[in-house]
């Protein structure tokens, strides 16, 4: 992120889709703090930032008269915490683009902080728009692109505003260094054995991670619902647990591919299983190749969470996206934080981690242990894409 800075404004996409309570506080500010030293880095060096951020959907939650909700979805909510966080005064533009968005950039001096209004409540922000993302460019001399949790999204805001700055006028920042650095390192410089731990409820949603993964990781623990899935494919009875038939020859498919590339599959094998898919349902350790009619596994069991440690434990590089079991359900979140903890071992005795995705990253730090892994991505679908393998567009057109 070497740009000339001084006295200049900079344009920065920053992933500020933070999550909200009904009052409209801001529950994790983990995105903001993650953005904070680029922020820094250019106040530091005398420029001035205009900051761009979406806030959920706007536009496919209008209220029923089908107007924006601006209420809810205004970044006007994080002035205050960010304000704190920088310990300097933010500027709240109400408008993303227009006359008054522009006097506000035009007047900011150096060391001063602008924040703009929602990118989403302009249309043109999804669709790509040109006109808006020319309108975004005209405010600042430099843009610079810090919102990996975005990346994969070809807006207006990300990705096409990015050709109206040639070379040397545009930059990753460094939070967006560090992401993509980090994804790098598992995919092209994994020191071996490699250990990826892949859970969460649905194989479909893992798909082309799974089929890649098969192919460069040693070890591939399943865990979380996908894993009855598998099991399935096995021939196990796996009761009333969350199976996709549809999905039965991909997880053939990725077993034999495992075999052929002698990837070992580590699955749960025993599981934790509830007669009701409720926090108070009643609950049995069973194995999880005969689970009973009417019960479905909703954790992996003691057994599992044992031999799945003692892999963690001899791997040099992990990679961890998904939970273990309903881990929003106390009943069922001890599977997700012995992985938690099984990593932080294996890290504090030297492996790589990267650790991704809301439920894997909020056990972390339920277990305290967000730090204690070697990196925390502030990415959840971006981190994905980029794990299987496909172009970012927000990371192709800065290269452009
Ligand atoms: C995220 O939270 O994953 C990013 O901010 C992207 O949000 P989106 O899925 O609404 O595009």
């Amino acid at each position: 992120m070497d740009l000339p800075f001084h006295g200049k404004k900079v344009l920065l996409r920053v992933d500020f889709n933070v999550p909200l309570d009904e009052k409209y506080h801001i529950t994790d500010d983990t995105r903001m703090q993650a953005a904070l030293p680029t922020i820094k880095k250019i106040l530091d060096q005398g420029g001035a930032v205009i900051l761009l951020s979406h806030l959920g959907r706007p536009q496919k939650k209008r209220l029923p008269d089908g107007r924006l909700d601006t209420e809810r979805f205004t970044l006007r909510h994080l002035v205050p915490r960010l304000s704190e966080l920088l310990q300097r005064p933010v500027v709240f533009s109400e408008e993303t683009v227009g006359p008054k968005a522009k006097e506000k950039a035009a007047s900011l001096l150096p060391g001063e902080v602008l924040l703009l209004e929602n990118t989403r409540f302009n249309p043109g922000e999804t669709s790509g728009d040109p006109d808006f993302a020319r309108q975004l460019a005209e405010l600042a001399d430099l843009y610079v692109n810090d919102a990996f949790g975005t990346a994969h999204r070809r807006h207006a805001s990300t990705a096409v505003v990015a050709e109206y700055f040639p070379k040397g006028k545009k930059s990753f920042g460094l939070l967006m260094e560090r992401e993509l650095a980090n994804a790098r390192k598992v995919l092209e410089q994994a020191e071996h054995p490699m250990t990826a731990i892949i859970g969460g409820a649905k194989v479909s949603d893992k798909l082309l991670l799974l089929e890649r993964l098969v192919h460069f990781a040693d070890r591939l623990i399943i865990g979380g619902g996908m894993a009855y899935t598998f099991i399935r494919a096995q021939g196990g009875h796996t009761g009333q647990s969350l199976v996709e038939e549809d999905r039965l020859d991909v997880a053939r498919k990725v077993l034999s591919t495992a075999k052929e590339r002698h990837t070992e599959i580590h699955l749960p094998a025993d599981s934790i299983i509830a007669n009701r898919f409720a926090p108070d349902a009643e609950t049995r350790v069973c194995s999880s190749y005969e689970i009973p009619d009417g019960w479905m596994g909703l954790d992996i069991g003691p057994q599992a969470r044992q031999q799945f440690a003692e892999t963690i434990s001899t791997s040099k590089t992990i990679l961890w996206n998904g939970p273990m079991g309903v881990f929003e359900m106390p009943a069922f979140a001890e599977g997700t934080k012995e992985i938690a903890k099984a990593v932080a071992a294996a890290t504090k005795n030297g492996a790589f981690s990267l650790v991704g995705g809301g439920d894997s990253v909020a056990a972390l730090k339920q277990t305290g242990l967000d730090k204690a892994v070697s990196f925390v991505s502030t990415g959840g679908g971006a981190l994905l894409e980029f794990l299987e393998g496909k172009k970012l567009p927000a990371i192709e057109s800065m290269e452009k």
